[in-house]
């Protein structure tokens, strides 16, 4: 089914090839405004832009999920100034934004720890989910201050807690289990994680559901991402041999 605005929308049969969640570390704003001579601010202003692109070539792509890797709990280290000019730029997407996405059928869900936050974002973050929350197009996971080990002991102090009240025994206790009480509860492993930047590490994020993620590593600042940079990760997913630990799936040997 087509959309007014001549998006697919993502009830549609996924194509063969196609990521069902796409996870992205958007980095290199920084490196993109320095090589140009402008504050590294400017380069995350210049990479809201691509977040849009990103979010609508998702959205055309047919990708169910999308994470978006936007703030680390280990950004705080980065000079004040930078961290206010981040808390204001997640500030006026979700203020600019919002309606747009919301119309465009956008479910968008928020991982990463609250505590830390200012209050007013907190109310921002929980009314983009509530307003949200029965759409049934593209669902779009921000990672903000997000920490994939913080989120894995949360869950494992959640499970310990259980069993101290005897609601759980230790040996029920399995990897399904742990993952139902991590943030990203009820969404699927990300098939295909992509980095921008040339850096290849995954600095903290998603590491447990990464497990079997393909990475692809782009050469460009984020501020560069468009509809054919992501278009040429998914083809370059689309050629990996995702085995699972089994054998490789097109020869079957
Ligand atoms: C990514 O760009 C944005 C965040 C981490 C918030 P960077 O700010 O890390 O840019 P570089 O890596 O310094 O170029
Ligand atoms: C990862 O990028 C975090 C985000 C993109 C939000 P960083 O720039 O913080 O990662 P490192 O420090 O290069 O590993
Ligand atoms: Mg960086």
């Amino acid at each position: 089914m087509s959309r007014a605005d001549g998006v697919q929308e993502t009830g549609a049969p996924l194509q063969t090839g196609v990521p069902v969640h796409v996870g992205v570390i958007m980095d290199g704003n920084g490196r993109w405004a320095t090589s140009r001579n402008l504050p590294r601010v400017e380069g995350h202003r210049r990479g809201v832009e691509a977040l849009r692109r990103c979010v609508r070539a998702a959205r055309e792509i047919g990708i169910r999920y999308l994470t978006i890797y936007s703030f680390s709990s280990e950004n705080w280290s980065r000079p004040v100034s930078e961290i206010s000019e981040l808390m204001g730029l997640l500030r006026r997407f979700l203020r600019h934004d919002l309606a747009d996405l919301h119309a465009a059928n956008v479910k968008v869900r928020i991982i990463g720890e609250r505590a830390g936050l200012s209050r007013d974002l907190c109310l921002m973050l929980d009314e983009a989910e509530a307003l949200t929350r029965d759409n049934t197009g593209l669902t779009l996971v921000v990672a903000f201050n997000y920490g994939s080990r913080q989120e894995i002991a949360e869950a494992a102090a959640r499970l310990a807690a259980e069993v101290a009240a005897g609601t759980l025994r230790p040996e029920e206790i399995t990897a399904d289990l742990l993952g139902s009480r991590l943030s990203t509860a009820g969404i699927p492993d990300p098939d295909l994680i992509i980095r921008t930047s040339g850096e290849q590490r995954l600095s903290n994020f998603l590491l447990w559901q990464a497990a079997y993620a393909e990475l692809v590593f782009l050469p460009i600042y984020w501020p560069e991402f468009d509809h054919a940079a992501l278009l040429g990760a998914i083809q370059e997913y689309a050629r990996r041999d995702r085995r699972f630990g089994g054998l490789a799936a097109r020869t079957g040997s």
